[in-house]
Order: structure tokens, then sequence, then C-alpha cells
């Protein structure tokens, strides 16, 4: 039994449990306190009405806040890519090509090598203030690489998310349409049962729109949910074929037409934005103003993975949504927290009302406007992880 804890003394809590009536999508409330019991928020109302605890935590003032849920990851991989990176830098364009060098690292890599790297990203997500990943398979592209990808990434998440269809592999080269048929054939019955989600990379180079459509709907039918790596590239199918699903999130975003922001602002498909991918490929980030603008629901996320974006920290996703994508630090904070769960279809987290999972951070800062304001510097002071001190 570990008891009752009472966070104390918080100058700012973002809750993002507005009340009723009161047009404030973080839900602020000020001097206010919070009691964790069995890893759930218990309570939360002013300071000075708290009650007693068996342990207490003395937030000095500063702001607390839901914990980062980062809805986009790709941790399971081996090596790295450090070398494109920097050819990238010196003007070599970035095309989703190196994939296949993280897939021949990966497919010669130990279980145990490939757990020490997830655990290792994972344990920097949570430094920097991520209570909840998705993890998603991709780097592995056989049946028994993607299979033990996604038991591996189970070991760390629920949210773990079957992404066979990340590109056609180099002995697949020339007869795609047999990839296709081995991953919603064995590749499928294989990682399902490891698996909460599907995604595809519906991209010019990696899975057209019918390609992409066969994979999402044999996933559907095996019981997983839809996820897509959409209009990354260049503008495509992607975001109105995951729509057209019933996708929980379609991502990336970059490329998008109006009859495409109408799709989205039509439906529960949540937009999630990667900007760490468009910092790490310098590209032209995606506008978040526009589909916010239409009412579309937008998560931030790290896209976290050796290629496109090597960066496990949401607080410099948000810094980079705020400066570079016409979001409100606000709105980018909802978008990193409430936003990220919407897009994982979670009401358990994201939140911070009784009854929710205790995952919060303590920042160094007395408002989460600080998040943005202050970029590069380490804010998160400490973690609750279901109401455990990290
Ligand atoms: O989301 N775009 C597809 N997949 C990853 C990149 C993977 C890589 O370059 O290794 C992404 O950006
Ligand atoms: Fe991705």
């Amino acid at each position: 039994m570990i008891g009752s804890l009472l966070v104390d003394n918080i100058g700012e809590l973002v809750t993002n449990a507005p009340r009723d009536g009161v047009a404030d999508p973080l839900g602020l409330r000020r001097d206010a306190a919070l009691l964790v019991e069995d890893g759930e928020v218990a309570w939360i109302g002013p300071a000075r009405y708290a009650p007693a605890a068996d342990r207490r935590i003395d937030a000095g003032g500063a702001a607390v806040l839901p914990g980062f849920v980062d809805s986009h990851a790709h941790l399971v991989f081996a090596g790295d890519r450090a070398a494109e990176f920097a050819a990238r830098m010196a003007g070599e364009p970035y095309t989703g090509g190196g994939i296949r060098t993280t897939v021949g690292a990966t497919r010669a890599a130990t279980d145990d090598e490939l757990r020490a790297n997830v655990r290792r990203l994972r344990d920097e997500a949570m430094r920097q203030g991520t209570t909840t990943i998705e993890i998603k398979s991709g780097y592995g592209l056989t049946i028994a690489d993607e299979a033990r990808s996604l038991r591996i990434a189970a070991e760390f998440t629920g949210d773990t998310t079957f992404l066979g269809a990340h590109v056609v592999p180099a002995e697949y080269a020339d007869r795609p349409d047999d990839y296709v048929g081995l991953v919603c054939g064995p590749m499928l019955a294989a990682a399902a049962p490891h698996a909460r989600w599907i995604d595809v990379f519906c991209e010019r180079g990696a899975f057209d729109a019918d390609h992409a459509r066969a994979i999402l709907a044999c996933g559907q039918a095996a019981g997983l949910g839809v996820r897509v790596h959409a209009n990354q590239l260049g503008p495509g199918p992607g975001v109105r074929l995951g729509v057209e699903l019933g996708a929980a999130s379609v991502d990336h975003c970059t490329h998008l037409s109006d009859a495409d922001v109408d799709a989205l602002a039509g439906s529960a498909t949540v937009a999630t934005l990667l900007p760490g991918a468009e910092f790490s490929t310098r590209s032209p980030y995606p506008d978040a103003r526009r589909l916010l603008d239409a009412g579309v629901t937008v998560a931030l996320a790290t896209d976290c993975n050796p290629g496109s974006s090597y960066t496990s920290s949401m607080p410099f996703c948000l810094a980079l949504a705020v400066r570079e994508m016409g979001m409100t630090p606000a709105e980018a904070v909802w978008a990193a927290t409430a936003g990220g769960a919407a897009a994982l279809r979670r009401a358990d987290v994201g939140v911070l009302r009784p009854g929710a999972r205790a995952d919060l951070t303590i920042l160094d800062a007395p408002s989460h406007l600080h998040l943005a304001y202050r970029p590069g510097v380490p804010l998160i002071r400490q973690v609750l992880h279901n109401g455990v001190p990290q």
C-alpha cells in the first residue's frame, strides 16, 4: 500500500477540465492542491482546503500540468543516422529512403539491444515530462521482426502500433502487391495480438491509396484502430482516407488541401502535428493555425525516430509549434496533453480530474507559458507517473 500523496502549494494547475460555461480549455486553477490515491487523482481543490495525506510534495508555487501524451513515436530500432542528418543539413533532401538503413540495423539487433534502446528513449522522454507514449513497429518488415518489435514495445506501453506498411522492404521492391499481401495476411496475424493500432505510411514512394486502404481495412477487421502517416512529404490521399476509415488520428498533415481540412473539420479524426520532423528535415512546418481555425482537433507529438526526428522532447516540439506553426502557448500545451490523449482515444490521461491517472509534471516555472517562452531549458522539475514520483 503506497498511501495517499498530496501535491500542495501549486501556483497554477493545468487540468484540461474546464468548469461548466467557462471558455478556458486548459481548465486553469490557481493556488491549488491535488490528492493522489491508488495511482489516480482523488481530489483537486484550493490549497487552503487540502485534505490530510500520508505524504506531501510542496510544489512551491510552481505550475503543474498533466504529463505529456506523445501519441506518435518509433522507438523500436537499432543504430542511428547521424550522417544522413549531416548530409541533409548540407543540402540533401529527405525522402524516407533511409528507413531501409534502419531496417537492416534493426533486423541484425538482438531482442535485448532493441529493448535497451526503447527503455533508454522512454526514460529520456519521461525525464522531459512524457507519461504516456505510443510506440510503433515498422523497422522489422518481416513477420518475425515486426512481431518481436511489437512484443518489445508492449513491455513499455499499451499503445502499440503495427506499422508493417512503413516502406516496401528491398527484397519486395519489384513486387509491392506481394508485400501488401504479406502485411495483410501472416504479418498482421503475428502482429495483432501485440498491437492496439495499425498505421500505414501513405506517401509517394511508400504506399498509395489503394494499398493503404487495403492494409488499414485488414487491420480494422482484426480489431485494430486506425492511424495514418499522411501528407508529410507532399499532397496526397492519406488524410481523406484516414477520415473515411474513421482513423483516430492522421499524422504529419504538412501538405493539406482545403478539402483535407474540411474533411478533418467534419470528423472525429485528430490531426497530429510532428514539428520535430520538419525541424530535422529542414522542411516547411504544417499550418496549425489553419487547422485550429477550421475547428480541427490538433495534437502534438515527437515522431521520435532515428531518421526524420530524433528527439524525445515534447517541450521542444511544443516550443516549435508556438514559434513556427501559429499556435498559442495554451493551444500547444493542450495539444501536447489532451490532444495526444484524443489521438489515442484515451479518457484517463491528458487530463487532471478525479478518476484520471495521476500522471503529472511539476515545472521549474510559475506558468505553462514558460514551456514555449524558455525553449531548450530543462523545466521539468518532477514527474509523477501513476502517482509515483519518478
Ligand atoms: O514519421 N515518414 C515515415 N516514417 C518516419 C520516418 C522514418 C525514418 O526516416 O526512419 C516519420 O517521419
Ligand atoms: Fe512517424
